[in-house]
């Protein structure tokens, strides 16, 4: 039997993906019509023999128990959400939870980062680990990044004939390695052991300074404490893969993250894609999700590259491309979106232009990841991005949004270019 257990952090985390986490937890945000963390759990359904997903995290179970009760009813699996009392880092959580991650003696568990997306090849990870089980505690995925992008990721050095890690950094200040951690790992229920190690030294350490120190004294870093000292021993292997993968840290990798998950759907749930009678109500240009409550005009044209959530309004001649619009927003006659998001219940208004900048990887470099450029540049000028409206937004007739960003709730009432609406 096998387990699984997704990170979700909590609401001081994310802060790069505002203002779309501002009303909803970021774990939850929908991605090709889906939360972002039911794409793991899709991935977790096709690995046999596992039973359990535990989520864990620190948001206030109210914001997750809804999710967890349509997941069970939607999916035959054992699915429960653990609350930290607090940020326990990334294997303070594990441990905090062992019992509940150790009962029924799983064979092994993945660990998943809620903030990456991929097509995750769980099977074979797991059958990767499953060789090496009398000696391996860890197995984490791999995949290889540019050496300047390297250095925002856990850098490991491997054995190119055993896959044993040899030497691994944490975000190194210097070239280490282009191998890097992708956040998903399966953990054999021997890493207790060390795990438990290092929370005892923490221990000792937290009370030899007399409580002093930002963290908990049960805040473990899954990278630093325990990946780090166990490269080297023999016990933690990597197994490189070329499947897509990227992280999920700003607004502008959901579309870059949309985009490919829709691909996927080509080939793994055709269902999901539009196709059959929307494409008969409306010109579709694959690959497009749209929810079977939207009502779509006629006349407009959505694609490629667009998910278009419950109840959303789309009326004559629009025109949307790689964009994502969310629940009951409504855009209005001959409008045109583009590199967008466009937040719950927001409206665009007629033959408006809402346009955003892509910011994705750059097709020249091999290996490139998506760039998670910061919002303003040194000038004090926002860099440009994707275009974003908060939720409950109102954008007027014939007015032209470029690059910007807007909160939630607000009325505009002229053309806006570069600039952040607080
Ligand atoms: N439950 C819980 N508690 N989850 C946490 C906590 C915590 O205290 N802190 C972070 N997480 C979750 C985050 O929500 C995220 O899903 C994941 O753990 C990793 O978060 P970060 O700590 O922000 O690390 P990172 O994303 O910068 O880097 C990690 O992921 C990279 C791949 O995306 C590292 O594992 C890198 O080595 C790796 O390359």
């Amino acid at each position: 039997m096998l387990k699984a257990v997704i990170l979700i952090g909590g609401p001081q985390k994310g802060t790069r993906f505002r203002p779309l986490s501002l009303d909803i937890p970021k774990p939850l945000f929908p991605v090709a019509g889906l939360p972002i963390i039911q794409h793991h759990i899709e991935a977790c359904l096709s690995v046999n023999d596992l039973k359990e997903i535990l989520i864990v995290g620190f948001y206030p179970v109210t914001q997750l128990q809804q999710f967890v009760n349509d997941m069970q009813l939607q999916y035959n699996i054992t699915i429960k959400y653990l609350q930290e009392f607090t940020a326990l880092g990334t294997a303070g959580g594990l441990f905090h939870f062992r019992d509940q991650i150790r009962s029924g003696s799983p064979d092994a568990f993945f660990v998943m980062n809620g903030d990456v997306c991929a097509d995750f090849p769980l099977n074979e990870l797991y059958k990767f680990h499953k060789e090496r089980s009398t000696v391996s505690l860890v197995t984490i995925m791999s995949t290889e990044a540019t050496r300047q992008q390297s250095l925002n990721f856990g850098c490991l050095v491997l054995d190119k004939k055993s896959n044993e890690v040899t030497h691994y950094v944490e975000k190194p200040s210097s070239y280490v390695s282009t191998l890097i951690n992708c956040g998903v790992y399966v953990f054999s229920l021997k890493i207790f052991n060390v795990i438990g190690e290092a929370f005892n030294a923490k221990q000792e350490e937290y009370y030899k300074n007399n409580g002093n120190g930002s963290k908990d004294a049960g805040y473990i870093q899954l990278e630093r404490d325990i990946l780090t000292p166990l490269a080297g021993t023999g016990k933690l292997f990597a197994l490189p893969i070329n499947n897509w993968w990227s992280q999920l840290k700003t607004a502008s990798s959901a579309i870059y993250a949309n985009r490919h998950y829709l691909e996927l759907y080509r080939s793994k749930h055709p269902e999901k894609l539009a196709g059959g009678k929307q494409a008969e109500q409306c010109k579709i240009i694959p690959d497009v999700h749209i929810d079977a409550s939207a009502q779509i005009h006629p006349t407009a044209v959505i694609g490629p590259n667009v998910s278009i959530g419950p109840g959303v309004i789309i009326e004559a001649g629009v025109r949307i491309r790689e964009s994502i619009i969310l629940d009951a927003a409504v855009i209005e006659e001959r409008s045109l979106i583009l590199h967008s998001i466009i937040g719950r219940n927001s409206k665009v208004g007629k033959w408006a232009r809402v346009e955003g900048t892509p910011c994705d990887p750059d097709p020249n470099k091999p290996f490139a990841k998506m760039e998670n450029p910061r919002l303003f540049n040194d000038d004090g000028r926002l860099n440009p991005s994707i275009t974003i409206l908060g939720c409950s937004v109102s954008v007027p007739s014939e007015t032209i949004l470029l690059n910007s960003i807007v909160l939630p709730n607000k009325e505009l009432s002229k053309s806006i270019k570069n600039e952040i609406i607080l």
